[in-house]
């Protein structure tokens, strides 16, 4: 019962505008448990971001199985994937695509406003996230404003306001410096440890990947145990 994601031998290809295939992916499986930290590692173009899209539903253009929470995404109708990608998943991106126009507070409530767009609460949960984040006193500013390890912070809470069953993060300090990435991803990880979170992350630094519970290398068009 303890398991949120179960893949079974997923074949994945992208159609070329010369008609040809080329094949991504190829009988790869992959388990994660809730509460549990995973890496993902490996070279540009080898799929990760591919990969992740798979997990977060957003691509269903693949063969094979893929289990979440006990339910069947493979038989599921569009609709009902929009809801579940917008309940119980977070995503987090190397570019921190917060939108210029909206404060940072009302960056982070958006994806609670398309569930229930009237729910005082949630103002409520995305001041306390912007305290446990530490940005709680730029909740009014426009994020361009913001420093990068500042706009990651904003976009860490915006993936966490839905308390999602799983976090989805694509080499989320890839535009960070060193010192910033450090401190993001040490808070971060700590920050799902702490809240019984569930996270998958795809970095190309091997220092980063290490710090997960389970390890992956994406290599050979499928996932290798490390
Ligand atoms: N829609 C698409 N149509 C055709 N090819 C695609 C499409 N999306 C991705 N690809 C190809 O699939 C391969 C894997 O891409 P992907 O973005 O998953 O790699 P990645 O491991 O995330 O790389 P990076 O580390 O550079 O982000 C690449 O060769 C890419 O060109
Ligand atoms: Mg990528």
């Amino acid at each position: 019962m303890n398991n949120l994601i179960k893949i079974n031998k997923i074949n994945k290809k992208f159609k070329l505008s010369n008609n040809e295939n080329l094949l991504i992916f190829e009988n790869l499986d992959l388990n994660i448990d809730k509460n549990s930290i995973t890496s993902i590692i490996g070279p540009s173009g080898c799929g990760k971001s591919t990969l992740l899209n798979i997990l977060g539903l957003l691509d269903s253009s693949y063969n094979g199985d893929y289990i979440f929470n006990n339910q069947n995404i493979k038989k599921m109708r569009n609709s009902h994937l929009s809801k579940i990608r917008n309940r119980n998943i977070g995503f987090i991106h190397q570019f921190f695509y917060l939108i210029p126009e909206l404060s940072v507070l009302e960056n982070i409530k958006l994806p609670a406003l398309i569930n229930n767009s009237n729910d005082p609460l949630i103002t409520r949960d995305a001041i306390k996230l912007l305290e446990t984040l530490e940005i709680d006193e730029k909740q009014n500013m426009k994020p361009n404003l913001l420093s990068g390890g500042e706009q990651q912070r904003v976009a860490i809470a915006r993936s966490l306001i839905n308390k999602p069953e799983l976090i989805l993060a694509d080499e989320m300090t890839g535009n960070l410096d060193e010192s910033t990435s450090d401190e993001i991803i040490e808070f971060f990880l700590n920050f799902i440890k702490k809240n019984n979170l569930t996270l998958v992350y795809v970095t190309h630094n091997s220092k980063y990947a290490e710090m997960a519970d389970f390890q992956y290398e994406l290599k050979n068009k499928t996932l290798l145990k490390k």
